[in-house]
C-alpha cells in the first residue's frame, strides 16, 4: 500500500505551492490537534459531539420557527395575532435561540480540541445557518411596508396590546434576532477564513490534495495517528451513532481540504486522511461530468488525484458521495483480501434486488453462501462444453442470415447483431425451447427495466417505488409480466419435467451439497433473470468491440484467421478446439482490457476502511474501475493501443493480478467467466473464418449504462470468404 501512495504522488500534477512555508505549519498544527485530542476522553467527544448537533440542528430549528412568526406577524390583519407573534418571538429568542447558540458555540469551541476556534472551522454548519438567517432577514424586509402600514393604524395598537411605540419598533424588534446571528456567523467565517491563530495554508483543489499526498503521510502518520495495524482493526467495530449522524452531515455540503482534515482528525477519529479528488463545480461538484463523461471523469482522477479518489455530487441534501480506487492493490483489498469489508449494500444492488430479485449477483451472506453453492456447478468446464453445440448453431444461423445469397447487403450493424446473438445462446442455455416463449418478453421488458434500476441506483432522491409515477408503472408493469412468463415456466417445468439439460432444469433438480436442500420457486426465477441480466449485454459488448477492433486491424484479423483455419481445418468447432485459440484467446482479453464491460463495480463499506494512507469513513461506497485501472500507466504501456500481445503468458505472468480484471475477482467473482470466453471464442472463429470485415474510420461512442455498450450502432461492412 505504501507503493500506492508514493507511485500515485508521482504521477499526480506537479507542486507549484509554497511549501517550506506549509511544513512548518503543518508541525505545529496537528501536534497541537494532537496534544488536545488527548485531553479529550472518547465518550466526552462523542458526548460533546452529540449535544454540539443536537443544538446547532435546534438552532437552526429556531430559526426556522421565529421565521414562521415573523411571517405570521407581518401578514396577519389582525392586530391580536400580529401582537401573539410578537411576542412570541421574543420568548423563543430568549428562550431558545440564545441557549441554542451558546451551547453551539461552546460545544463547537471544546470540540475544536486545541484549535480553540473549533466552531469556526465548522463552515458547512455556518452555511446551513446563514442560509436560514438571510432568508429570515429577507422576508422580513420585503414585508416591511406592511409592518409599517400595522404600525401606523394607532387604534390597532390598543387592540394588539402593544403601545404604539413598541408597533412602531416591530420591524426593528422582528429583525433583531436573525441580525444578530448574521453578524455572529459573518465574524466566524471571516475568523475560519482568514485563522487569525496560526494560517494553515488553504491550498486549492488538487494542489492540496498532490501536496497533501506528498508531504502528509508520513508526518501524519508518526505524529498524528495512534499506533494501528495497517489492516485497522479498529474499524471493525462499526460507526458509533455520532459518527454515522457527523458524517451524514459533513456528506451535505463540501468542506475544504482544511477543514476535512479537521474534521477527520479531531473528530471522527485519527485513521488516515480524507481521499483527495476533483473539488468540481460550486454546489453540484461532478455531477455533471459523472453524466456526461464519467469514463473520462475517473481517467482524469486517477492521473491527477492518485490511486484512491473522492467525489461528490450534488446540492446538499441530496448530495452522492463516494470513493474510487484506482491501484490494483486497492482493488485486490476491495475485491478479495478484505472482501468481508465490503458489502453489496449499496443502492444500485438494492434496486437489482427489487428489480430483479436476490439471485446470486446481488444476494449476501447465508443467502448468498446457498445460492452460489447450488449454482456454481451449472458453470463448471463440462457444463460449458455443453453449451457450445448451441453457440455454435446459433452463430451459424446468424453467418447465413448475413450472407450475400440471404440478402445480406454487405453491411452489418455490430452491436445490433451480437446483442441479439448474445441474448439466444444465454436465453437457450437457460430455458431450453422455452426461450421462444420467454424472448419477446425479455425484449419488451428487461431494457426499461434495467434502465429504472441504473437510474434509481445512482441519484440521490429517489421517490417511494410505491407512488403511481409514470417511471415507477411502467418498471411495476414490466416486472409483473416478466415475473409471470418465468413463474409460469417454472410452474409447468415442475408439474412435467422435460428432461432437458438447460439450467432451468439443472437449477430445478439442484440440490445443496451439504443440507439437501433445493432452492424455492421465488429463488429459481431470481437466478435465471439474473443469468439473463449479467450474462447476454456483456458478452454482447465484447464481441462487438472484436469484431469492431478486427476490422481496425487487418493484420490481427489475418492472424485469427489463420489460427482459425489451423485449429479447425474447416471443422465444426467443439469444446475442446477453443484451448488451441490462444491467439484468438489474446485478442478476447485485450478487447476485455479495453472495453470492460463491467466498467464499475460498486461496494460499501459499513465499518470503513484504510486504503493506503487515506481512510474511507464508514458507510462510503466504494468503487474500483475496470475501464481506469486496464488503463494505469504504471502497469500498461500505451494503454490505449490495441495490442493482443500483452496476453502473452510470459508478459501475463509477470503482472499483477488485479491490473485486468474485467470478470471481477475474489469470492464474487463471475461466475459466468468461462461461459463468456467460451462463446466469445466460438463465435468470432466461426464469422471471421466466414467473413472478411472492415470497419469504417470513426470512433464509437460508448454508453456508461448498467454494463458499457456502444451509444449506437457499430457499422462494419463484410465479404465472405469464400
Ligand atoms: C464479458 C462477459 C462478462 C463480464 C465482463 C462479466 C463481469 C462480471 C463481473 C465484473 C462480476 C462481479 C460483479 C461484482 O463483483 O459486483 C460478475 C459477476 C457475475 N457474473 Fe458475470 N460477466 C460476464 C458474463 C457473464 C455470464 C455470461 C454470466 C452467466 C450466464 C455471468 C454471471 C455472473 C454471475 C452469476 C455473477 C455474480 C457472482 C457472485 O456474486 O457470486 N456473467 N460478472
Amino acid at each position: 500500500m505504501t507503493e500506492i501512495n508514493a507511485a500515485a504522488s508521482e504521477r499526480r500534477a506537479p507542486v507549484t505551492s509554497d511549501l517550506p512555508g506549509r511544513s512548518s505549519a503543518r508541525a505545529t498544527g496537528p501536534a497541537r490537534r494532537q496534544r488536545s485530542a488527548r485531553q479529550l476522553s472518547p465518550a466526552l467527544r462523542k458526548g460533546l459531539l452529540s449535544a454540539h448537533i443536537v443544538t446547532a440542528v435546534g438552532w437552526i430549528g429556531v430559526d426556522i420557527v421565529l421565521l414562521v412568526l415573523a411571517l405570521t406577524a407581518l401578514t396577519s390583519t389582525d392586530p391580536r395575532t400580529v401582537a401573539a407573534s410578537y411576542v412570541a418571538i421574543g420568548a423563543f429568542t430568549v428562550v431558545l435561540l440564545v441557549p441554542a447558540g451558546v451551547l453551539t458555540l461552546a460545544t463547537g469551541l471544546l470540540l475544536g480540541a486545541g484549535t480553540r476556534w473549533g466552531i469556526v472551522r465548522y463552515w458547512w454548519l455556518t452555511v446551513k445557518l446563514v442560509i436560514t438567517v438571510v432568508l429570515t432577514t429577507l422576508v422580513i424586509l420585503l414585508l416591511r411596508p406592511r409592518v409599517a402600514e400595522v404600525a401606523s393604524r394607532a387604534e390597532q395598537a390598543g387592540a394588539a396590546g402593544l403601545s404604539r411605540d413598541q408597533l412602531g419598533n416591530l420591524p426593528v424588534d422582528l429583525l433583531f434576532p436573525p441580525v444578530v446571528s448574521i453578524v455572529a456567523l459573518i465574524v466566524a467565517t471571516v475568523l475560519a477564513v482568514y485563522k487569525p491563530w496560526g494560517k494553515t495554508p488553504s491550498p486549492a483543489g488538487a494542489r492540496s490534495a498532490a501536496a497533501r499526498a506528498r508531504s502528509g503521510p508520513s508526518r501524519r502518520s508518526s505524529v498524528l495517528l495512534p499506533a494501528r495495524s495497517a489492516d485497522g482493526e479498529d474499524f471493525e467495530r462499526g460507526p458509533g451513532r455520532c459518527q454515522r449522524i457527523l458524517t451524514w452531515l459533513t456528506s451535505s455540503v463540501p468542506v475544504p481540504p482544511a477543514d476535512e482534515e479537521y474534521l477527520m482528525t479531531a473528530v471522527l477519529s485519527s485513521r488516515g486522511h480524507q481521499a483527495p479528488g476533483p473539488r468540481g463545480l460550486p454546489l453540484i461538484g461532478s455531477a455533471r461530468e459523472l453524466r456526461r463523461d464519467l469514463l473520462g471523469l475517473h481517467l482524469r482522477a486517477m492521473r491527477e488525484h492518485g490511486d484512491v479518489v473522492r467525489f461528490w455530487a450534488g446540492p446538499p441534501g441530496a448530495r452522492l458521495e463516494f470513493y474510487t480506487v484506482y491501484h490494483p492493490d486497492a482493488v485486490q483489498r476491495v475485491l478479495a483480501s478484505e472482501s468481508g469489508r465490503y458489502r453489496k449494500d449499496n443502492q444500485f444492488y438494492e434496486e437489482v434486488r427489487r428489480a430483479f430479485g436476490d439471485g446470486v449477483l446481488s444476494s449476501q451472506d447465508e443467502r448468498w453462501h446457498r445460492q452460489r453453492r447450488l449454482t456454481q456447478p451449472l458453470f463448471t468446464k463440462a457444463r460449458v462444453a455443453a453449451a457450445v453445440p448451441s453457440i455454435v448453431a446459433e452463430t451459424d444461423r446468424l453467418a447465413q442470415r448475413w450472407h450475400p445469397a440471404a440478402g445480406g447487403d454487405g453491411m452489418v450493424d455490430l452491436h445490433a447483431e451480437m446483442t441479439r446473438l448474445t441474448m439466444l445462446v444465454v436465453g437457450r442455455t437457460v430455458f431450453g425451447a422455452d426461450f421462444e416463449e420467454v424472448l419477446p418478453v425479455v425484449n419488451e421488458t428487461f431494457l426499461p427495466l434495467a434502465e429504472h434500476t441504473l437510474k434509481r441506483g445512482f441519484t440521490p432522491l429517489r421517490t417511494p417505488r410505491s407512488w403511481p409515477t409514470p417511471a415507477n408503472r411502467r418498471a411495476a408493469d414490466a416486472q409483473r409480466t416478466l415475473y409471470r412468463v418465468v413463474d409460469e415456466i417454472i410452474a409447468r417445468r415442475r408439474a412435467a419435467p422435460t428432461g432437458t439439460d438447460d439450467l432451468l432444469t439443472l437449477l430445478l433438480e439442484a440440490r445443496d451439497p451439504g443440507t439437501g436442500q433445493a432452492l424455492d420457486d421465488a429463488e429459481i426465477r431470481d437466478q435465471v433473470l439474473l443469468f439473463l441480466l449479467a450474462g447476454y449485454e456483456t458478452t454482447a459488448t465484447t464481441l462487438t468491440m472484436a469484431l469492431h477492433l478486427l476490422g481496425r486491424h487487418p493484420e490481427v484479423q489475418a492472424r485469427v484467421r489463420a489460427e482459425v483455419d489451423t485449429v479447425l481445418s474447416g471443422r465444426t468447432p467443439v469444446a475442446g478446439d477453443l484451448a488451441g485459440l490462444g491467439y484468438t484467446t489474446r485478442v478476447v482479453q485485450e478487447v476485455t482490457r479495453l472495453y470492460p464491460a463491467a466498467y464499475i463495480i460498486g461496494r460499501r463499506t459499513p465499518g470503513g476502511d484504510r486504503i493506503g494512507e487515506f481512510s474511507i469513513p464508514p458507510r462510503a461506497d466504494v468503487y474500483v474501475c475496470p475501464w481506469a485501472t486496464h488503463r494505469h500507466p504504471e502497469f500498461w504501456t500505451h494503454p490505449d493501443r490495441f495490442d493482443p500481445e500483452r496476453f502473452i503468458p510470459e508478459r501475463a505472468a509477470t503482472r499483477h493480478r488485479y491490473a485486468w480484471f474485467p470478470f471481477g475477482g475474489g469470492p464474487r467473482g463471475c461466475l459466468g467467466q468461462h461461459f463468456s470466453i467460451a462463446e466469445s471464442l466460438t463465435a468470432i472463429a466461426l464469422l471471421i473464418r466466414a467473413y472478411r470485415i472492415n470497419t469504417p474510420p470513426g470512433d464509437i461512442p460508448l454508453a456508461t449504462r448498467i454494463t458499457l455498450r456502444p451509444a449506437g450502432p457499430v457499422p462494419c461492412s463484410i465479404t465472405p470468404t469464400t
